[in-house]
């Protein structure tokens, strides 16, 4: 039976083609169970493998999940070695398996500069899928908005000062060149879960008409059933980009 639009579980018609999660809500799942938050981010990496599958089937174009932010280095450096360790272990037991998927993987945020380790597993999880034509995964990693934009306006200036650039040539499509994203598909929907309803300095440009999806979920319970639920959400707002809609109003 073809699934019918607007009802739970059907697929919108129009599937977004950048999806961008901010995977929240370990913390307390973990604390839901008396277990320690290592455990929610444990399983938060299992959901992320489950929606990384979920998106290449559904044909998602680009997908880019919060993985750490710049303002999470305030955390108990127990728990920033704990999240350490899982990106770690990630990229050592699943780039094989992305790969096969031919998934495309990109990190964007500022390359830490202390952890040699973390840097060359991201250069090397690029550069092997680097041609993959399938899911876009992109991973922002040590990623904070404002220092994203900040850094593409510094690069912009620098171009100035060296004579190769004007003034009047910074544009909002030459800003969103110079930015850790360019080259990825407009950012058409936003999924928070665990009920915060905030961006948290995750792309703060890119979604300025994106549309954003709240789920209760948390993180670690996250699946394609919650996916669909985002997408089908998705396919009943009506986006308008300033205009008016299709009937002219
Ligand atoms: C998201 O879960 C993972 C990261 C931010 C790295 P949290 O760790 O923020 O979980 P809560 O918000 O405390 O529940
Ligand atoms: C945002 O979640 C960062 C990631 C999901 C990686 P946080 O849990 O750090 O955000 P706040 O502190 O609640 O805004
Ligand atoms: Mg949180």
């Amino acid at each position: 039976m073809q699934p019918v639009a607007g009802e739970p579980g059907a697929l919108p018609q129009s599937l977004p083609r950048h999806v961008a999660i901010i995977m929240d809500g370990n913390g307390r799942w973990a604390k839901a169970r008396g277990l320690p938050r290592f455990e929610g981010h444990r399983r938060g990496v299992e959901a992320v493998r489950r929606t990384v599958r979920a998106a290449t089937e559904l044909g998602i174009e680009a997908l880019t999940i919060y993985s750490f932010s710049s303002e999470n280095w305030s955390r108990p450096a127990t728990e920033i070695a704990d999240l350490m360790g899982l990106l770690k272990r990630f990229i050592r037991n699943d780039l094989a398996t992305l790969h096969e998927q031919n998934v495309a993987v990109r990190v964007i945020g500022e390359r830490p500069e202390h952890d040699a380790e973390i840097s060359a597993l991201l250069d090397e999880a690029e550069q092997l899928t680097r041609g993959n034509a399938g899911l876009k995964l992109t991973v922002a990693f040590n990623y904070g908005a404002r220092n994203e934009i900040a850094r593409a306006a510094r690069r912009l200036a620098e171009d100035v000062k060296a004579g190769r650039l004007q003034p009047a040539d910074i544009t909002p499509e030459r800003l969103g060149d110079a930015l850790d994203t360019a080259g990825l598909p407009p950012l058409d929907l936003v999924i928070r879960t665990s009920g915060e309803q905030r961006l948290s300095n995750f792309l703060l440009w890119q979604a300025a008409y994106a549309e954003l999806v709240f789920l209760p979920v948390l993180w670690p319970d996250f699946d394609r059933a919650a996916l669909e639920e985002a997408l089908a959400e998705y396919g009943r707002r009506e986006r308008r980009f300033g205009g008016v809609d299709a009937a002219g109003r």
